[in-house]
């Protein structure tokens, strides 16, 4: 399928971009705001490059009023951004202060026609939750993460329609809990599956409370997904690439829109002593709960193949199924007897080694519609790159352009295929914080002159790619037809 002569996106179509509070606001302890895990972690010496944080990062919480101009100038339909939890909530009790800067923002966002998009968890826990009760690892976050919500549904539900829940559970629990790459700094297999089990609750009870709050409203989860192809046509490699996609992807979204967890992950899980409880009561919350869209982040998929002849010799366990036969109380990563990551000769690199695959999101759309049936919103996609002034203070960011083309063409392959797509938030409408990158890997169509070390003024300059998207915006994407 192609859409050689017309593409159509639908009317109404939400054509926006993204942010988290951390990456854009700082302001860090301003306006009654108290410390996330974010704002601990960041001073740790090596944990981010160049020690960087999010105190002042490109200052959104002061210069909204200046972005939300040039989201309006930009004919934006939307914008996604988070709330930090620690502004609304410092302490367990509500902080009016925090509660007017969203409103101001919120309503600012609306009275330029753009569509709030507010998401509830951009991976700033409030760090007095973390030293309290120990994070996610216990049932009392998921009750302050309610109290949480319910302080927001109630404030701006009448103003806000839709919700995203969490950003990127996958990403966050596997770097904090697995990778110590994130707070809370935690290399162990066992918590995080926990931690993850009770982020899935928390998921799903926000949910249930949304609908019941805000019958109107549309909540769901921003996942981070990527495709897992297999590296050949061999047939143990298509077995490897299906167990990568259930232990990448499924792994959770067959808990958001089904509310059970894949019952082959759970199997290995177990055989590793890696499984964690779940009660009764835990699977009727899951089961309950339903989201209304699946928010995508796309950056780009994988590739792999079975496991080394090496590993499976060693094993003795060719041919068959490693865990039906590792009996041996072996304590690998759950991974490693199944798949093995290779890189994609076919697909070229951005500057930070991310493979770039446009119809990897076609793919992706395709697959998650046929599977779960539910309206998909992109909220996350973009092009993380070094961005560079001319003499004549402009950003000829061409290669952001061809990034944006080639995937908004196959987002619409994906339309013209039957997947009911709400929305596209590209990543990220100004330049921000890359959480371990620092300032120099920019996302933005609006460039923010800053680097690591100096803050300088903070100069807002569009780029190229901004009077791109603007134009594209301005056609409902018929832009995309005649560039061809
Ligand atoms: C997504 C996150 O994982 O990727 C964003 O939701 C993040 O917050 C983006 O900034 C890009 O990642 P990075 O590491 O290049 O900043």
């Amino acid at each position: 399928m192609n859409t050689e002569n017309a593409i159509q996106f639908p009317e109404g179509f939400l054509w926006g971009a993204a942010s988290a509070a951390y990456q854009v606001e700082g302001a860090s302890a301003e306006g009654g705001k108290a410390p996330s895990i974010w704002d601990n972690f960041s001073q740790l010496p090596g944990k981010t490059k160049n020690g960087t944080d999010g105190k002042v990062a490109v200052d959104h919480y002061h210069r909204f009023r200046e972005d939300i101009q040039l989201m309006a100038k930009m004919n934006l339909k939307t914008y996604r951004f988070s709330l930090a939890w620690s502004r609304v909530l410092p302490n367990g009790e509500v902080n009016q202060e925090g509660l007017d800067f969203y409103g101001a923002l919120i309503d600012e966002l609306i009275a330029n026609g753009i569509e709030p998009v507010v998401t509830l968890y951009h991976w700033d826990l409030p760090q007095a939750l973390q030293d309290e009760y120990g994070g996610w690892e216990s049932r009392e976050t998921i009750q302050a993460f309610l109290k949480y919500a319910e302080v927001v549904f109630k404030e701006f539900g009448d103003r806000v329609r839709y919700w995203v829940t969490f950003n990127e559970q996958n990403v966050f629990t596997s770097l904090g809990y697995r990778w110590a790459s994130h707070p809370p700094n935690v290399s162990d297999m066992k918590r995080m599956y926990q931690a993850n089990h009770l982020v899935n609750l928390a998921n799903a009870e926000v949910i249930s409370l949304c609908h019941r709050l805000l019958p109107d409203a549309l909540i769901g989860p921003s996942f981070g997904y990527g495709e897992v192809v297999p590296e050949t046509c061999h047939p143990q490699d298509v077995v490897a690439a299906m167990d990568a996609n259930l232990f990448n992807n499924d792994w959770w979204l067959e808990v958001y829109c089904r509310g059970t967890y894949p019952q082959r992950i759970m199997n290995v899980l177990k055989q590793l002593d890696l499984d964690f409880e779940v009660t009764a009561a835990d699977t009727a919350t899951l089961k309950a709960a339903k989201p209304d869209f699946l928010g995508i982040n796309y950056y780009h998929g994988g590739t792999v193949r079975r496991p080394s002849a090496t590993v499976m010799n060693e094993k003795n366990l060719e041919m068959t199924d490693p865990y039906l036969m590792a009996a041996d109380g072996q304590k690998e990563t759950p991974e490693h007897l199944l798949f093995q990551s290779v890189s994609n000769p076919y697909l070229a690199k951005t500057d930070w080694g991310w493979e770039i695959d446009p119809v990897g999101l076609q793919i992706a759309l395709r697959n998650v519609y046929e599977k779960y049936q539910l309206p998909i919103f992109i909220t996350e996609n973009g092009l993380g790159a070094f961005d560079t002034l001319t003499s004549t203070d402009e950003i000829d960011d061409d290669y952001r352009i061809t990034f944006y083309r080639e995937h908004l063409l196959e987002l619409a392959n994906a339309i013209a295929c039957g997947v009911p797509v709400i929305g596209y938030c590209a990543w990220s409408f100004t330049d921000l914080l890359s959480w371990l990158n620092g300032y120099e890997k920019r996302y933005g169509f609006v460039y923010v002159d800053r680097t690591d070390e100096d803050v300088r003024e903070l100069k807002r300059i569009p780029k190229k790619s901004y009077f791109w998207y603007r134009d594209l915006i301005a056609k409902n994407g018929q832009q995309l037809t005649e560039e061809k």
